[in-house]
């Protein structure tokens, strides 16, 4: 099973993740924490990363690609995996549907989580993460247990520095431009499932795990 979740930066992509690859045991591939592990490594990919990703752009397509590839071919997704944040622009699209023609499999459904723009802004100001695991909170809406601390390692929490309001604003806007496109790409496939992400997480869930199974049915 592959599954691409889609949708603007604190659409809850990475939260719903977390759940899909427990419940279907998925491998997990987030383009967004793969090169923030690089760019904490110091390691050259992290170093052309963080330039972009500080100002709320992109990385460029032939990095993100390349990542993906590698991962998507690694022993442990023969048995699927969840793309969070990849692809992001048609280009990336069309080099995925050339790595899925090499390995010889397909795209089983595409999960656009919509939400509006002003919740997004709460959600992204107010998100917390773990250093160590990467898990995710919010202050408000998805506290940890103790602040601070990660309910699930024990991690320090943090929050992301592309998480300003300047910066999200930012990445708001390369959504609009860059990924939202993909919403008809994928939509001409009949691939996509559109879910109002504007709910209660375990609501968006169930909802997302009823396309996942009708799709498979
Ligand atoms: P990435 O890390 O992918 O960031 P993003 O797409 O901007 O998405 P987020 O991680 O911010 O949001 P999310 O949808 O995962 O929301 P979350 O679940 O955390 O990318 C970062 C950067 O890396 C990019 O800007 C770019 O530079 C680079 N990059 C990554 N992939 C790339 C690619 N393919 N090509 C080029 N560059 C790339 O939830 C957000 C908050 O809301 C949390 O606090 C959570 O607790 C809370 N929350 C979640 N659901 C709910 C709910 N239902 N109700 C209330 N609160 C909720
Ligand atoms: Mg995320
Ligand atoms: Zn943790």
């Amino acid at each position: 099973m592959l599954i691409i979740l889609l949708g603007p930066p604190g659409a809850g992509k990475g939260t719903q993740a977390d759940r899909l690859v427990k419940k279907y045991d998925l491998a997990y591939i987030a383009t967004g924490d793969i090169l923030r592990a690089a760019v904490k490594s110091g390691s050259p990919l992290g170093r052309e990363a963080r330039v972009f990703m500080e100002q709320g752009q992109l990385v460029p397509d032939e990095v993100v690609v390349g990542i993906v590839r590698e991962r998507l071919t690694a022993p442990d997704c023969t048995g699927g995996a969840i793309l969070d944040g990849f692809p992001r622009t048609v280009a990336q699209a069309q080099a995925l549907d050339k790595v899925l023609g090499e390995i010889g499999t397909g795209i089983d459904r595409v999960i656009h989580i919509e939400v509006d723009e002003e919740e997004l802004i709460t959600r992204l100001t107010g998100r917390r993460v773990c250093r160590d695991c990467a898990a995710t909170y919010h202050i408000n809406f998805n506290p940890p247990r103790v602040r601070n601390v990660c309910d699930q390692c024990g991690g320090e929490l943090y929050q992301r520095e592309d998480d300003s309001l300047s910066t999200v604003q930012e990445r708001l806007a390369v959504y609009r431009e860059q990924t939202a496109p993909l919403i008809d790409y994928y939509g001409r496939e009949n691939l996509i499932t559109i879910i109002d992400g504007n709910r209660e997480i375990e609501q968006i869930f169930s909802d997302i795990s009823a396309a996942l199974e009708v799709g498979s049915a």
